[in-house]
């Protein structure tokens, strides 16, 4: 049974199907349909075109047709390829603390940090933590991002993280929007764990990863390589077990200091995450790798540090992803698309490369190649915003929010 339906006129559609995944994009390079529509079959695109154009062929296939005013701009749904939305409790205290002069480090070593979210989010049921989930997903979802990725990660025992990812799987369930989970039970050390570093990520990969598997958690693996957190020599064993298990590698690299970027690409990982800590020489090895770089402004923005170099690494042939690392210690804002909009601002990036960054070069750092274009067979997930010249969507600086979200062919946010 094949339902059509088709949706226009936009005043412009940017369906994001003409453009590399690697490299620079100037704003000419983007393909704009001017008074375009959108052929829906089922769930998933059948065809863009001018909409008067499509009007007849769209009838004689039965569509219900939808037309608009034609004073909207049309996208891909927004990607968000990082975020820790499962936690309990704020730590409104270490923001207070950073402001004072403490570093994030400093905060993380005097037992604060990642520690202060891990006790907060062992005390929430796993309800209470679908109900946080959800609340968070759907306030990205009224800002057009229609796929999340979620991390574990502050649970740090098998128990715990088991309990966050049935919460994470349950809440998907509930939700218009696609949760993508990840397991990140190698964010720290746990402090109450008895053995060594090692013992503890032997124990995660022995007791946890096969459950992962069994029970269809999650297919990523992440781990946080930093000084207060994973050495390489540490994580090797972990992500060689995680990689022969079929799983996806992702890594949170060169926050602070450089290294996780090396471990990224040694394990062919999808993603390396953060790296504003980055110089030259990381760079240039990861943009000749097949690792996207996820840039995450919203911890720029909540540490007060540097941005990830995004410009340096599109010149330099890499391929850009842009996510909002939404966490309650370093980027509580979760806020992706102002996050975005500041980063091209700061790093001088073309309106095609940061909407790159948050759509196909974002979904592929999640392996996930049936959305981010509006592309035939691609999955539609559209948004629409309120105005004729898509140039004013970044201009505003996430000011401007979309009108309308279509998930899967239904439209979810009116
Ligand atoms: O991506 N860097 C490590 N992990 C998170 C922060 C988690 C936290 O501080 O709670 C990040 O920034
Ligand atoms: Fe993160």
């Amino acid at each position: 049974m094949h339902t059509y339906q088709l949706i226009g006129p936009f005043a412009q559609i940017l369906p994001m199907t003409n453009l590399n995944l690697k490299g620079a994009i100037p704003d000419e390079a983007l393909l704009v349909i001017d008074n375009g529509g959108i052929l829906i079959e089922n769930d998933r695109i059948h065809s863009l075109g001018k909409f008067n154009e499509m009007l007849l062929a769209a009838k004689e296939l039965g569509a219900k047709i939808t037309t608009l005013d034609g004073s909207d701009v049309c996208l891909p749904g927004f990607v968000d390829a990082h975020t820790h939305i499962c936690f309990g409790g704020t730590r409104a205290h270490d923001y207070a603390m950073r402001n004072a002069g403490k570093s994030y480090l400093e905060i993380a070593k005097s037992g604060g940090g990642i520690w202060d979210t891990v006790t907060q989010t062992r005390k929430a049921t796993k309800d209470q933590l679908i109900a946080l989930i959800i609340q968070r997903a759907n306030r990205h979802l009224n800002n057009g991002i229609t796929t999340i990725e979620v991390k574990s990660g502050y649970g740090l025992s098998v128990n715990e993280e088991l309990k966050m990812l049935y919460a994470i799987k349950e809440a998907n369930q509930e939700l218009y929007v696609d949760l993508i989970p990840t397991c990140l039970a190698a964010h720290m050390v746990p402090i109450d764990y008895s053995g060594t570093a090692t013992d503890y990520l032997e124990e995660i990969s022995s007791q946890l990863f096969p459950k992962l598997k069994a029970e269809q958690l999650c297919n990523r693996i992440d781990a946080f390589i930093e000084e207060s957190a994973y050495s390489k020599e540490d994580i090797a064993p972990y992500f060689t077990k995680a990689k022969a298990m079929g799983f996806d590698i992702t890594v949170h690299a060169d926050q602070f200091s450089t290294s996780g970027s090396a471990v990224a690409i040694a394990f062919d990982a999808v993603s390396a995450d953060h790296l504003e800590a980055s110089t030259t020489k990381e760079i240039e090895a990861l943009a000749k790798s097949n690792v996207i770089a996820t840039a995450l402004p919203g911890a720029t923005l909540g540490l007060g540090c540097a941005f990830t170099p995004a410009r340096e690494f599109l010149d330099a042939g890499g391929a850009l992803a842009i996510a909002s690392d939404w966490n309650p210690g370093s980027a509580p804002m979760g806020d992706l698309l102002t996050q975005a909009a500041i980063l091209g601002t700061f790093q001088k990036l073309s309106n095609a490369e940061v909407l790159a960054g948050i759509t196909f070069r974002a979904a592929l750092a999640l392996n996930l190649k049936d959305r981010g274009k509006l592309d035939k067979g691609h999955l539609a997930d559209f948004i629409s915003f309120p105005t004729t010249d898509y140039k004013e969507i970044l201009y505003q600086q996430g000011s401007l929010k979309p009108n309308n979200v279509w998930k899967k062919g239904n439209l979810v946010i009116d």
